[in-house]
């Protein structure tokens, strides 16, 4: 696997005087064309990963080189949706920020909401959607800036189980189809049986600060079955290293 993103030594404190809190501990990652779950508990250092993968945040030491030409498209964590534009207006957001003409931008976003099946929804507000439905927006958004690689912070935790479980099976098949631009996903997760479903490989990290506690190859065929005895045994070893 040739990397587009190699992470070596990566730290990362946050406060100062005698109020530090270290949060990364000498992070090394190489991430090539594959779907990465990063999993870990709840405040361990995920998001400020993501975001130093993304170049949101700096880190304190360690480096990160990218292959030059690769950009991002992120689907952050809370919800993001302005509530006063349509869905296609904040999907075609980001472009018109970029300097794309609206007519242009309009355009590729109708083409990824489409994508994420909200074909029709266009002329909608936010507040008229589900919470399923606003997190397709945040996903086609992401996608209409046409990225190398997708940061998905937590993207299911908010929705109700049955919603989450289709949304999951979607992403997967759009990035498999090749119908969009991502090459590798990167996906922050607390969820192990997300991980499973959804990755290629499983970064563990430790709880705060955050190392990597394992990388785990999931190498089951897609779709995979959650119920196969060689699910639940991945899912299994991905637990032992849970702390
Ligand atoms: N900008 C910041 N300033 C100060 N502390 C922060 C900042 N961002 C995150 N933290 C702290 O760093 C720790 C890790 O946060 P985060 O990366 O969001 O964890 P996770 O996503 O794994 O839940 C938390 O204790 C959080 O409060
Ligand atoms: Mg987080």
């Amino acid at each position: 696997m040739q990397p587009i993103i190699r992470l070596r030594e990566v730290s990362k404190s946050f406060g100062e005087g005698g109020r530090i809190l270290r949060v990364l501990d000498s992070i090394t990652l190489d991430i090539g064309s594959e779907f990465i779950a990063i999993l870990g508990p709840s405040g361990c250092g995920k998001s400020t990963l993501l975001k130093i993968i993304a170049g949101i945040e700096k880190p304190d030491s360690g480096s990160i080189e990218a292959r030059g030409n690769i950009t991002y498209g992120f689907v952050f964590q809370s919800p993001t949706l302005l509530p006063w534009l349509t869905v296609l207006d904040n999907a075609a957001l980001p472009l018109i920020a970029k300097g794309i003409s609206k007519k242009e931008a309009r355009d590729k976003a109708r083409r990824y909401l489409s994508l994420v099946g909200l074909q029709g929804f266009e002329d909608f507000y936010p507040n008229e959607l589900s919470g399923g439905m606003k997190q397709r927006v945040n996903i086609a958004r992401a996608l209409a800036v046409e990225p190398s690689i997708l940061l998905m912070d937590e993207p299911f935790s908010q929705l109700d189980p049955l919603t989450a479980e289709a949304l999951r099976a979607e992403v997967v098949d759009l990035w498999l189809s090749g119908v969009t631009t991502v090459e590798g996903v990167i996906m922050v997760t607390h969820n192990v049986e997300e991980a499973v479903y959804m990755a290629d490989r499983i970064v563990i990290l430790t709880p705060r600060p955050a190392k990597v506690a394992k990388v785990v190859e999931v190498g089951l065929p897609r779709p995979r079955d959650r119920r196969s005895k060689e699910f639940q045994d991945i899912v299994d070893a991905v637990y032992e290293y849970v702390s």
